[in-house]
C-alpha cells in the first residue's frame, strides 16, 4: 500500500461523508502495520458538538476491529485541510509513529507525522509519574 493508494481509499471514505450541516466532507483511512485499511468519514448531528470527525472514526473503528498498531493515515477534503486539534491528540493515543498524508479532492497530497502535528503533547507518561 503506498501513500497514494491510501490517498485514494480516503478519497473513496470521502463520498460517505454525512455533512448535511457543514458540507464538508472529510475521508480517512488508517493502515495498520500488518497492511490492513480501515476508512472512516465525518458524521455530522443536529446537536452539533455529537459530530464525529473522519480521523476517529476511522482509528476507533480500527480498534473496535482489534487492530492496534497503525503505521499511517490518510486524511482527504476538498482542499487539504489539516487535522483538528481532537484528532491530532486522539492519533497521538493510538498511533504515534503514524505518517500522515494530508490530500485534497485532486489527490494531491503532503506528508507529516503525528508527533509534528502534536508537538510536546500529553501522553500517557505524564500519568505514570
Ligand atoms: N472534520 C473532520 O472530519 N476532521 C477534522 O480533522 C476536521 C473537521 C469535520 C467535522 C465536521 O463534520 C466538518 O469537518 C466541519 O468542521
Amino acid at each position: 500500500m503506498t501513500p497514494a493508494e491510501l490517498v485514494q481509499q480516503a478519497l473513496t471514505a470521502r463520498t460517505r461523508a454525512y455533512t448535511p450541516y457543514s458540507n464538508y466532507q472529510v475521508g480517512a483511512a488508517v493502515l495498520t502495520t500488518d497492511g490492513e485499511v480501515v476508512l472512516g468519514c465525518n458524521v455530522e448531528n443536529a446537536a452539533y458538538p455529537a459530530t464525529i470527525c473522519a480521523e476517529r472514526v476511522a482509528l476507533t473503528a480500527a480498534v473496535a476491529q482489534g487492530k492496534g498498531r497503525f503505521s499511517a493515515i490518510a486524511v482527504a477534503t476538498r482542499n487539504g485541510g489539516s487535522p483538528c486539534g481532537v484528532c491530532r491528540q486522539v492519533m497521538m493515543e493510538l498511533g504515534p509513529d503514524m505518517a500522515v498524508y494530508i490530500a485534497d479532492e485532486s489527490g494531491a497530497y503532503r506528508t507529516t507525522t503525528v508527533r509534528a502535528l502534536l508537538p510536546d503533547g500529553f501522553d500517557r507518561d505524564k500519568l505514570a509519574e
